[in-house]
C-alpha cells in the first residue's frame, strides 16, 4: 500500500497571490503524514515561498521539450518555475483541447523526462457510465500509457476523476470510487505488478470537507484531487487534516 495518502489542489484558472498567502500561511500548521501538492496556474508557480509543507504542481505540460511551440510550457520550464508534480490528460484539457490518449502518453514522457511526476488524469463521462463503459473506457486511458509504456507507472500518480462529478457537487459515492479504484489497480497490476501496488490513486470530483472522510476510508483511495474546495482555504486544510487518520 502506498505509504501516505496525497492531497492535491487543482486551482484551474484561478487563484492569485492573495491565495497563495493564506493557503501557504495555513499549511504550515500540517504535519508531515500527509502530502499535499498546489496546482496553481504555472503563472503564479514562481510565488510560492519555499516551504517543505507542500509540492507545487503545474496543470499541463508540452509534448515537446523546447522550440518554436508559441504558448507552451515544457518540463525544463515547469521545475525551473518551482514544481516538481504536473497533472497530464485532465478531463478538461481532454474535452476543450481535444487532448487525445497518444498527445496524453506523449505529455506523461515529457514529465518523467524532465524530473517532474506526472499525475495522469483519468474518467469516464455520464454516458459512458450510463452505458456501463466505464471499466472499458479506463481501461482504454490506462493502455494509451502503460502499455506501451511500463516503466513510466513507478513515476506516476493516478487520479480517477469520473468527468460527471467534477464541479457537479455531485461526488462518487465512496463505494463507486472504490470499485473503480480497485479495477484501476488491477489493470496496472498487468503492466507492472509491483508498481501498481505502490502507486497512489487519487479521487477527484466534487471531493469537500463533508464527504472526504468517507472516500479516504476505502482500501484503494489514496487521496484526493480537489478543484473548487481547493480555493478554500480553511476547507482545504480540512481535506488536509482528514487525509492524517
Ligand atoms: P471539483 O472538485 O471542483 O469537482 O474539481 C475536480 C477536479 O477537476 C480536480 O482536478
Amino acid at each position: 500500500m502506498p505509504a501516505k495518502k496525497l492531497i492535491a489542489a487543482n486551482w484551474k484558472m484561478n487563484g492569485s497571490r492573495a491565495l497563495i498567502e493564506t493557503v501557504s500561511q495555513q499549511l504550515t500548521t500540517l504535519n508531515s503524514e500527509v502530502d499535499v501538492l498546489i496546482c496553481p496556474p504555472a503563472t503564479l508557480l514562481a510565488y510560492f515561498p519555499v516551504s517543505g509543507h507542500y509540492s507545487l504542481g503545474a496543470q499541463d505540460i508540452s509534448e515537446h521539450a523546447e522550440g518554436a511551440y508559441t504558448g507552451e510550457l515544457s518540463g525544463g520550464l515547469i521545475k525551473e518555475a518551482g514544481a516538481s508534480f504536473v497533472l497530464a490528460g485532465h478531463s478538461e484539457r481532454r474535452q476543450y483541447h481535444a487532448e487525445s490518449d497518444q498527445l496524453i502518453c506523449a505529455k506523461i514522457q515529457q514529465a518523467v523526462t524532465a524530473g517532474l511526476t506526472p499525475v495522469l488524469c483519468i474518467g469516464e463521462t455520464l454516458a459512458e457510465r450510463q452505458q456501463e463503459n466505464t471499466e472499458q473506457v479506463i481501461a482504454k486511458q490506462l493502455a494509451a500509457v502503460y502499455a506501451s509504456h511500463p516503466e513510466l507507472l513507478a513515476k506516476s500518480v493516478i487520479a480517477y476523476e469520473p468527468v460527471w462529478a467534477i464541479g457537479t457537487g455531485e461526488s462518487a459515492s465512496p463505494e463507486q470510487a472504490q470499485e473503480t479504484h480497485a479495477f484501476i489497480r488491477r489493470q496496472l497490476a498487468e503492466y507492472d505488478s509491483k508498481a501498481a501496488v505502490n502507486v497512489r490513486i487519487l479521487y477527484g470530483g466534487s471531493v469537500n470537507a463533508a464527504n472526504c472522510q468517507a472516500l479516504f476510508t476505502q482500501a484503494d483511495i489514496d487521496g484526493a484531487l480537489v478543484g473548487g474546495a481547493s480555493l478554500k482555504p480553511a476547507e482545504f486544510m480540512q481535506i488536509c487534516q482528514s487525509a492524517k487518520d
